[in-house]
């Protein structure tokens, strides 16, 4: 599925070359996941004044909250390279092992999309991740035998949307586990403000504030508004993006206040109307938005969910009273069947 939403989380073409040029190098650049800085500064300290690698890190949570930027601090903060893979693109244990041999000491390999690896492949990792070596079989039938390659000490930064889809021999043996959440308005202005910075865009710190309320928590949205409100204030605007540019320009685009597109207003208005708020399950909701349902679950729901618009229930997705209110329609008065299962829950 093509996944066109000016909104949505994943990563599009434009953004790729767009948020390396935005992409902090240090933490102390880092804004906001205070908890995750805190602790990976602590982590990265310990290991740099042993002299030694860091710990294996997962970095799990929702799309474009930057998990691959941290990746990268994580290896400018320790002094050594950073090597960028996915899940999917190592389809074969050779692949993984000619990665993991041409490493140097010390180097930090990412892997994107980690519960998406081929189980040969998370085989080989096994042991890379625990003992830095490398079994690798040599010829075929009763006259086969096993080798050990030693690696070099060497750090795997796995990132994820899923947590619940990494096997837990792979999770075990991740010594540090972070989860990325969904960013405050406050720490998203001041992203969009570093960014207008670095882009020389002018904009004040109502207009910022507005393009961050309407970023859906996530950092790789508001730079891609950003540049979207940039456009419109160049040619209907004076230059200066302030609250009212920010509104028009977001308006326009048809991303409302609190950054919820037609999609997802579609998908709540026929949850509300046809399925009288719910429980709706996944594949319907699916159905309705064009998205596949791990789209949506992953993508889409995690900001419904945090702004209290749904919530899930053993079976299906429940329409809360505050999206009712969005959508100016009557919170309905009996408790619906959708208000019992929260009850359930
Ligand atoms: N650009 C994208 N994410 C960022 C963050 N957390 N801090 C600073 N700039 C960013």
């Amino acid at each position: 599925m093509q996944d066109d939403r000016l909104i949505s989380s994943s990563l599009r073409e434009e953004d790729v070359k767009n948020e390396y040029s935005l992409r902090p190098h240090f933490l102390a650049e880092y804004i906001g996941q205070d908890a995750v800085k805190e602790h990976m500064q602590i982590y990265i300290e310990a290991a740099k004044s042993r002299g030694e690698s860091l710990d294996h890190a997962l970095l799990y949570g929702p799309p474009g909250l930057g998990k691959t930027t941290l990746a990268g601090i994580i290896a400018n903060e320790m002094g050594v390279s950073l090597r960028v893979t996915s899940g999917p693109a190592i389809t074969h244990a050779g692949d993984l092992a000619a990665l993991l041999t041409n490493l140097s000491p010390g180097d930090v390999l990412f892997i994107d999309e980690i519960h998406r690896l081929n189980p040969n492949v998370e085989e080989v990792l096994y042991p890379a991740m625990e003992d830095f070596a490398l079994d690798i079989i040599i010829g075929k039938g009763p006259g086969a035998r096993s080798i050990r390659l030693d690696l070099p000490k060497f750090t795997l930064v796995g990132a994820t949307t899923r947590l619940g889809m990494l096997s837990s021999p792979l999770r075990d043996r991740f010594g540090i586990k972070e989860q990325l959440e969904l960013y405050s308005p406050e720490d998203l202005k001041e992203i969009i403000v570093r960014s207008a910075d670095i882009l020389k865009i002018e904009i004040d710190e109502d207009g910022a504030l507005e393009i961050a309320s309407r970023s859906r928590g996530t950092p790789r949205i508001a730079n891609r508004l950003l540049r979207r409100v940039r456009d419109y204030s160049q040619v209907r605007g004076e230059g200066v993006i302030d609250v009212e540019t920010a509104q028009e320009a977001l308006n326009m685009l048809k991303i409302d206040e609190l950054g919820l597109d037609a999609v997802d207003r579609r998908m709540l208005v026929a949850m509300i109307e046809i399925f009288k708020g719910g429980p709706v399950g996944l594949d319907t909701i699916a159905a309705y938005t064009g998205e596949d349902a791990g789209t949506v679950e992953d993508v889409y729901e995690p900001y419904l969910l945090k702004l209290g618009f749904l919530a899930r229930t053993s079976r299906g997705r429940i329409v809360l009273p505050d999206a009712y209110r969005h959508l100016e329609y009557p919170v309905p008065q009996q408790p619906t069947q959708a208000q019992q299962m929260k009850l359930e829950v």
